[in-house]
């Protein structure tokens, strides 16, 4: 089996040091965070572990092939230069998903089609018959990535992003990311021994990944379908006894509670179903509470508390937020003293009415939304 192989993990702006420290656990090689995402090294058992265990990732690629653009014709000669026989027959249906900037080429459709009839001519010459495209369900999926001219073709081995873990059926009115919360949990540095409280927690991102991450349950267990099942080197008995050792160190209890809480009892109901198709419902306790009315479990003289309060972009008025976040003052500093205390908010007009220190500050997109997770004790 080649050792050495290139993978790239793409994950949103910000995530990119929490992405390479779960690669290193995974003792992936030569890891190196870029922009949107870390290159490693390692061999095909990465494409299931990757899959499998991380949590911050958006898609693992396999890069093929890379070359220099000199025109925008350049792109067919160079996407030829990959024997696609390696990887796609005609059974095979496939996409081209492309991301261009800075480059001779600036439209995505149009080098996404470019690519799909280069791929399409070499099987006619070869087969005489060309596979055919899926733009809903494809088997197969095909990056091009273009930077200044700098083409990387790769196999996407993912398929649907991996923050869809499967829990979250129903469309929350301003819902976190999955990565993105886990990746928010992993900054905080709670590890699980201590208890977390998410005080507005809406469809509950927050409490649900802090419960996977704490009963050592990966992300990609239970999902149905990853493109690498397609890919013409699959190992299905590989995957499968990879996926039933991380099944088999899945912990049945947490060490320390995990609570949500929201003023909206619709948002509390949608948490515990999810929650419960998440496999975590007997672990969490939820409560629908104002978060005047929210204190510390009993017993529990510090923990972790992380909340998205709404931020006035998506939901909520202006007026009430700023009352809101005036109020998170006094929860912070009396309530929970003792405990590390951290919003996540788009709005730092609105984080500027907690006029408690910031310990620790960290940027991160949420979808197009710049925003700070901000650390308060
Ligand atoms: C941005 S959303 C949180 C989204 C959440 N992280 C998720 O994953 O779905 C903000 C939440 O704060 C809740 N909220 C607003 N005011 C509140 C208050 N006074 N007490 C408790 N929750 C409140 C809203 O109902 C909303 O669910």
């Amino acid at each position: 089996m080649q050792n050495n192989m290139k993978w790239f993990a793409t994950c949103a702006r910000g995530l990119e040091p929490f992405l390479s420290k779960e690669l290193h656990l995974l003792q992936a090689e030569n890891i190196q965070e870029e922009r949107g995402g870390v290159s490693f090294t390692g061999s095909m058992d990465f494409v299931y572990l990757t899959n499998l265990y991380l949590r911050t990732a958006v898609r693992i690629l396999r890069p093929i092939h890379e070359g220099e653009l000199t025109s925008k014709e350049s792109l067919y000669d160079l996407v030829r230069e990959v024997d696609w026989q390696k990887y796609l027959t005609l059974q095979h249906t496939f996409v081209v998903d492309c991301n261009i900037r800075d480059s001779l080429v600036t439209h995505s459709l149009y080098a996404a089609q470019l690519m799909k009839d280069a791929i399409c001519d070499q099987f006619l010459e070869k087969c005489g018959q060309r596979p055919s495209v899926d733009l809903q369900n494809p088997m197969l999926q095909f990056n091009l990535h273009i930077y200044r001219n700098r083409v990387v073709i790769s196999l996407d081995s993912t398929g649907d992003s991996l923050h869809k873990r499967g829990y979250r059926p129903h469309l929350h009115r301003a819902p976190l990311n999955e990565a993105l919360a886990c990746g928010l949990i992993m900054c905080t540095g709670w590890d699980g021994t201590t208890p977390l409280v998410d005080p507005m927690c809406g469809s509950a991102a927050i409490p649900i990944e802090a419960a996977w991450l704490a009963t050592n349950r990966p992300p990609g267990l239970t999902r149905k379908q990853f493109c690498f099942q397609t890919w013409l080197d699959y190992d299905r008995q590989r995957w499968h006894d990879i996926r039933d050792e991380a099944r088999s160190k899945v912990l049945k209890s947490l060490a320390s509670p995990i609570i949500g809480s929201d003023i909206r009892g619709d948002a509390i109901r949608m948490a515990e179903q999810d929650a419960r198709s998440a496999g975590v419902g007997s672990l969490i306790k939820f409560e629908k509470l104002d978060i005047y009315d929210c204190y510390p479990p009993d017993g529990y003289t510090t923990g972790t508390l992380l909340c998205n309060p709404p931020y006035g972009i998506r939901i909520g008025e202006m007026g009430d937020l700023r009352e809101l976040y005036r109020e998170i003052e006094p929860l912070f500093s009396e309530r929970f003293a003792g405990w590390r205390c951290w919003i996540f908010t788009g709005n730092l007009a609105l984080a500027k009415l907690i006029r408690l220190k910031v310990r620790e500050k960290y940027h991160f997109m949420n979808g197009t939304i710049s925003c700070q997770l901000l650390g308060y004790w």
